[in-house]
């Protein structure tokens, strides 16, 4: 036995992060590629002070509601929380870390390639040549739509949205973003118009979404958003599934009502075998990995571990997604 604080992370995250969280603590790391189930967390979180998770994990009312009486922290290994009750979190006073803005560039990179492959139909040609089917060079083999010149339309200007609107630059792009609130500074800096969503919808060559997700975003692009779009138009989509309804998606793509979609993340995830949408040759699809490179990853790892320490250690979280649990009284 050691007075070492426990600590249950639900999944490997990086060697070097894993062996400081070690030196400080008695880590349990769950072994499987899948989530643990909520009653593996439902077991394991009353004898924790610690918790390390993935977006993947619920961590609903029922699994940091009562009974962890010693749970100190919980650190999210993802810029996103949206899978974290925040509110019962901060009502039981636990703050929750999470990693902004190291996965910006990374996030942004992978968007643009996404947008890239979805309009010049990289994935399908590649998939062409694989299935033997390499035709000779001819005037209309697997024409797709240019970007350079053309108008980006992004969806939420924060960290990731401004990172695609400098991309855009080098593309001599129009960038026009719609967002709850209007950012003059960044409207001056990157050259951006604020637009209504619905002309933006309109007037955009490519739609790239870049939101946090909350209830009140859930289906925001549904039939009647995709109907504004130009039949040309690719939609991207790297911020989180639900923001699109995808039986809407399937319908636009698959009728022509919009051009082409590139999406790392679907609703649900992961997305169920033989769903019809992956039939579709103007859609390229990947596994929410767009902040997958080892840098990102080994950054991210190190941010959980240094907002976990800081939690075990009862100080604030450098990186915390509700510093206002610092307020209550229970903290
Ligand atoms: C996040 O961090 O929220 C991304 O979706 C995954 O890295």
């Amino acid at each position: 036995m050691t007075n070492k604080p426990r600590v249950f992370v639900t999944r490997r995250i990086h060697p070097e992060a894993e062996a400081k969280l070690a030196e400080a603590a008695d880590v349990e790391f769950w072994q499987e590629s899948t989530p643990p189930s909520k009653q593996t967390l439902l077991e394991k979180l009353p004898a924790i002070n610690g918790l390390i998770t993935m977006l993947s994990d619920p961590i609903d009312a029922e699994v940091i509601g009562a009974g962890v009486p010693d749970l100190k922290v919980i650190a999210q290994m993802a810029v996103g929380y949206d899978n974290i009750d925040i509110t019962t979190a901060t009502t039981n006073g636990i703050p929750v870390g999470h990693t902004p803005g190291v996965l910006t560039e990374t996030t942004a990179d992978f968007a643009w390639a996404l947008m890239m492959a979805a309009a010049r139909r990289v994935i399908e040609a590649d998939n062409e040549v694989r299935g033997g089917r390499w035709q000779p060079w001819g005037p209309d083999v697997l024409t797709g739509m240019d970007v350079y010149g053309k108008t980006l339309g992004i969806i939420g200007l924060g960290r990731i949205g401004k990172a695609m609107a400098r991309r855009a630059r080098g593309f001599s792009m129009q960038v026009i973003y719609f967002d709850n609130h209007r950012d003059p500074e960044a409207e001056a800096e990157l050259d951006v118009e604020y637009s209504p969503l619905g002309e933006l919808l309109t007037r955009s060559d490519f739609v790239s979404i870049h939101l946090y997700y909350s209830p009140e975003v859930h289906h925001l692009f549904n039939r009647d958003r995709l109907s504004q779009m130009k039949s040309t138009a690719v939609l991207v989509n790297t911020a989180r599934g639900a923001i699109v309804d995808p039986d809407a998606l399937f319908e636009a793509l698959q009728s022509g009502q919009i051009g082409a979609a590139g999406i790392d993340v679907f609703d649900p995830e992961p997305i169920p075998a033989g769903h019809p949408i992956l039939k579709l040759k103007n859609l390229v699809i990947t596994p929410h990995i767009a902040s997958a490179s080892k840098e990102t990853r080994q950054k991210m790892a190190f941010m959980t571990v240094e907002n976990i320490l800081a939690g075990l250690n009862g100080q604030p979280l450098p990186y915390c997604a509700n510093p206002q649990v610092y307020d209550s009284d229970r903290s």
